[in-house]
């Protein structure tokens, strides 16, 4: 079988235009940036927002049109920065109010829209509200912004319900408080924390929780962010009676508590939760420009998640019933259709999304080494081929892979600690970039890098991967390009599914564009319809991307349609 080369269109860097037009987010790409992962500027291990600044360029020359932070407001940083102190100031860890302008500004300048983090279910343990809580009695105004409640059992020594927390163990604490004296008179209480004990959940029927966020919202728009991505956005109305779940419903650990979601759970994906954001969409809309918010929901299915997108409530959401399914055309087709569908009904745009700081990377989910990293830039041509929004995460571009060998003495997800040692929690998809081939901490910092860095990494690393045109950053570089160019023509086009043999997903965009994956473990031949749409532009496979299928022994039988390797995925267009 020789190989055989189809013509590759090539693309010049001037055509490409930065930024996208009315209603970007509908078919953006962005990039998440874990801050304390991602470049440290001051040698303290620790990502920090003036390394994201100085590394900016490199994002922009991804071709994607914006980045999405990962807090990086003052906390204790028990869970990551997702226990927040105070809403309105920047971790000096991570740097300073004015750091954080000069990224907003810098990032503006090269073409990139700024979305940061809202974590509105839950407060740090070290926030001014928590603290006058413990020092406050039961039943006054400070606890009312939080959700305390009379313990069971004889002195109140039982946790008030059986809800476990995501993280492992109870979702309540009893309080001791910092100020015994000033409660010691009072009833043994318990708070809520549906993750670990240092992020108390708020209570949000309290009208003034309501309108402190509304007043986080302000702030941080008038710095000038393009939106928010909203945490725990399916979680923060708790039924009022709080009752018990029943026990095969409670949670387990896991981040993704979808299993659980419905309209009947007493704390997922709760009805009254869409009065909150019609009241913030209100917010956002009064601020110039087209600003977004972005829903993390785990919920069942994507009809409740399209609840989060009606035209008075969220603009995205992320859609992880993509990110859970396993390398399996079928899967994939499944999900891609009802998503499409579902948001089609309440004319919201699709989001796709591989790997996040919450999930074990893609690389390694479909099966780690070279089939893993094949799988996974098919993966990228898929996403992108998509109508809608797509989510990278940052090192995604590099191919890494999930380090899953981090001794102990490292780890520092709640999880580990909660479950004693049996989840080893998300440490492993948060090691920091590797940016240069050889160097302290392959460049990510001059000191000693908060998780260490497999030596393996200096060949996935930036400085390695950039000269080489075969490489994932390559790929990933060429993919937006192509995206941006063929976006006047594949905005509002219509998808369709296109014939093809088991294993195999094809579909193409209103005739501007055709993708095709295959998904089993042998070549396969490339539907015709798709080969109709035009030559190739864009392959996933690192050498030729069609092979000859093997010729009928007839002289005179037809040819047959070219194969597609194992693992691989094609892109279709017509660029001229
Ligand atoms: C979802 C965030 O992505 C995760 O990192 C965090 O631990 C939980 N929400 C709790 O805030």
């Amino acid at each position: 079988m020789d190989d055989v080369t189809y013509e590759t269109q090539e693309l010049s860097p001037s055509k490409i235009k930065v930024g996208g037009g009315r209603e970007w987010w509908r078919d953006a790409v962005m990039y998440q940036v874990y801050v304390r992962s991602f470049a440290d500027s001051d040698g303290d291990g620790v990502g920090d927002l003036p390394g994201v600044t100085s590394r900016l360029r490199y994002i922009a020359g991804l071709g994607v049109d914006g980045i999405w932070l990962n807090p990086f407001y003052k906390s204790p940083q028990e869970d990551g920065g997702y226990d927040v102190a105070d809403y309105f100031d920047v971790d000096p860890l991570f740097g300073t109010l004015r750091d954080f302008d000069v990224l907003v500004g810098d990032a503006h300048a090269l073409g990139m829209r700024v979305l940061v983090d809202l974590v509105p279910n839950h407060t740090s343990s070290r926030h001014e509200w928590f603290q006058a809580a413990l020092k406050s009695p039961p039943g006054s105004a400070e606890r009312d912004r939080y959700i305390f409640r009379p313990g069971r059992g004889p002195d109140g020594g039982e946790p008030p319900n059986n809800w476990k927390s995501v993280f492992g163990g109870p979702a309540w604490s009893k309080v001791t408080g910092p100020d015994p004296e000033s409660v010691s008179d009072a009833p043994v209480e318990w708070y809520l924390h549906l993750f670990a004990p240092g992020q108390p959940d708020l209570n949000w029927e309290c009208e003034e929780v309501r309108r402190y966020f509304d007043d986080v919202l302000r702030f941080w728009l008038e710095r000038d962010v393009d939106g928010f991505r909203i945490d725990v956005a399916h979680g923060m109305i708790k039924h009022e009676d709080l009752p018990d779940l029943d026990s095969d419903e409670e949670a387990t650990g896991d981040p993704d508590p979808s299993g659980m979601s419905g309209d009947d759970h007493p704390y997922w994906d709760r009805d009254q939760v869409h009065d909150i954001y019609r009241r913030w969409r209100k917010i956002l809309d009064s601020y110039p420009g087209e600003r977004v918010f972005l829903a993390e929901a785990w919920v069942k299915t994507p009809a409740r998640l399209a609840r989060y997108l009606r035209p008075d409530e969220l603009h995205m959401a992320f859609n992880f019933d993509f990110l859970k399914c396993d390398w399996s055309a079928d899967d994939f087709a499944r999900t891609i259709s009802s998503t499409l569908a579902n948001l089609a009904e309440v004319g919201a745009a699709p989001t796709w999304v591989l790997s996040n700081h919450d999930v074990v990377r893609h690389v390694t989910r479909y099966g780690d080494g070279p089939t893993g990293i094949a799988r996974a830039r098919a993966a990228l041509l898929l996403m992108l081929a998509l109508p809608g929004s797509a989510f990278i995460y940052q090192g995604e571009e590099l191919g890494l892979p999930e380090v899953t060998d981090l001794p102990d003495s490292v780890l520092q997800d709640p999880t580990f600690v909660r479950t004693e040692g049996r989840v080893r929690g998300r440490d492993g998809c948060r090691v920091p970039i590797p940016w240069e081939e050889s160097g302290p901490a392959l460049g990510f910092s001059t000191g000693a890098p908060w998780l260490p860095q497999p030596a393996s990494w200096a060949e996935l690393s930036v400085g390695h991967q950039s000269p080489d045109a075969t490489s994932t950053l390559a790929l990933y570089r060429r993919a937006c390009e192509l995206r941006r160019l063929l976006r006047p023509r594949c905005a509002g086009a219509d998808f369709k599914w296109l014939h093809a043999a088991p294993g195999l997903l094809a579909f193409e965009r209103g005739g501007s564009l055709s993708c095709v994956v295959n998904c089993s473990d042998v070549p396969a031949e490339v539907p015709s319809e798709a080969l109709r749409i035009g030559p190739v532009v864009l392959s996933s496979a690192t050498s030729n991307a069609l092979v000859d299928a093997p010729q009928r022994s007839k002289p005179d039988a037809p040819k047959a349609a070219p194969l597609l390797p194992a693992n691989s995925a094609l892109w279709f267009a017509q660029l001229a």
